[in-house]
């Protein structure tokens, strides 16, 4: 069935049913063989970024698979890396629902799902099930209810449980669904936080006898100055890789289309210009010395090209896949080639 015909038919339907309906689809048609002879996209270079080898540029965003239960589904679909996560030390249910909305005539999506998801222990028994050799990425973050001040307790512990499974840990602190997360930005905070994860980086990389790189992700919605500082810090503790960006909590010019004020974070379509934005800010800060994965509003080749151009090495992407399917992913890897 074509990508459009399956998408008027789910869009019939509440977003997060049509979300789990789709996801458990995806796993049933991988598991039956249907995925079997999907081809790989191959007018992609090889390329090697964080001293991981990527089969592709353009990767799976983190959130569609938060509990590492369809990777090897995600993983014939063509993308170069998966990003598995948010993941938390301890399951959690998330926010209440509805907590999922659409925002159609803008092919945008409002999400405060709140990190759902079945906790690392359950997680990494998931990905110790895959069959999945490609790039893996780990988005860790913290429960809902630790007290700020202990949020690094929640990472490290994380990364421990995660460190021998991930191609590269994804550091969460930049949802706008759990409050106060987004505090961790603070550059006081900011400085600790990643000055304890490499410490514990350097340590797991000692015991492994294997080195996994640390990528931060950032919020879209951060001023030049902060960027300035968080640059700086990211520079200082040698952080592997930034993850650029999380959803928006600006709702400019979507106010009046359905469930444009929805609270959360905004993804998709109106996304892509301030995403964009921050990673060019980024780039002209670190200068090439830290890797940037551009993430946010990706809809086309041209706009995986963007994000090439605007300084990133790799992309992801999340609701261009929603709204458009598998095509898209081809699609940017053509135009990256
Ligand atoms: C429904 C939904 C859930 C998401 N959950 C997470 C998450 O758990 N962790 C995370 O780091 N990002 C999460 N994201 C953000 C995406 O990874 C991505 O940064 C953002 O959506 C921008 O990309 P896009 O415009 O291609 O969707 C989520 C996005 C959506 C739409």
């Amino acid at each position: 069935m074509s990508h459009q015909l399956l998408r008027s038919l789910l869009f019939k339907f509440d977003a997060e049913f049509s979300h789990d309906l789709t996801l458990k689809a995806l796993s049933l048609s991988n598991k039956i063989g249907l995925l079997y002879f999907l081809k790989a996209p191959h007018h992609c270079k090889l390329r090697t970024v964080m001293g991981i080898p990527f089969l592709n540029p353009v990767g799976l965003a983190a959130g569609l698979d938060k509990n590492a239960s369809h990777i090897d589904a995600f993983g014939k679909l063509g993308f170069g890396f998966i990003e598995v996560g948010t993941i938390t030390p301890r399951p959690q249910i998330g926010n209440p629902k509805p907590r999922l909305f659409r925002l159609p005539e803008v092919e945008g999506i409002i999400n405060r799902f709140g990190f759902n998801n079945v906790g690392v222990d359950a997680a990494v028994e998931n990905i110790k099930l895959s069959k999945y050799k490609g790039a893996l990425g780990i988005n860790v973050g913290k429960n809902f209810d630790t007290p700020i001040g202990r949020a690094a307790e929640d990472y490290l512990l994380c990364m421990k449980k995660v460190y021998q499974y991930a191609n590269y840990i994804a550091i969460n602190i930049s949802s706008p669904n759990t409050n106060n997360l987004r505090d961790l930005q603070e550059i006081k905070a900011l400085n600790i936080l990643l000055a304890q994860l490499k410490e514990e980086q350097a340590r797991l990389s000692d015991y492994y006898q294997r080195y996994v790189p640390i990528a931060l992700k950032i919020a879209p919605d951060l001023t030049s100055k902060h960027l300035d500082a968080i640059s700086k810090s990211i520079i200082k503790n040698k952080i592997d890789g930034v993850i650029a960006t999380n959803t928006t909590v600006t709702r400019e010019s979507v106010g009046n289309f359905t469930n444009g004020n929805e609270i959360g974070g905004m993804s998709g379509r109106p996304l892509y210009k301030l995403s964009n934005l921050i990673i060019r800010k980024l780039y002209a800060r670190l200068q090439g010395e830290v890797p940037i994965i551009g993430v946010g509003g990706v809809f086309s080749g041209e706009d995986a090209l963007e994000k090439i151009n605007a300084g990133a090495e790799l992309i992801q992407i999340y609701s261009g896949f929603v709204y458009q399917g598998r095509k898209l992913v081809l699609e940017a890897c053509r135009s990256i080639g």
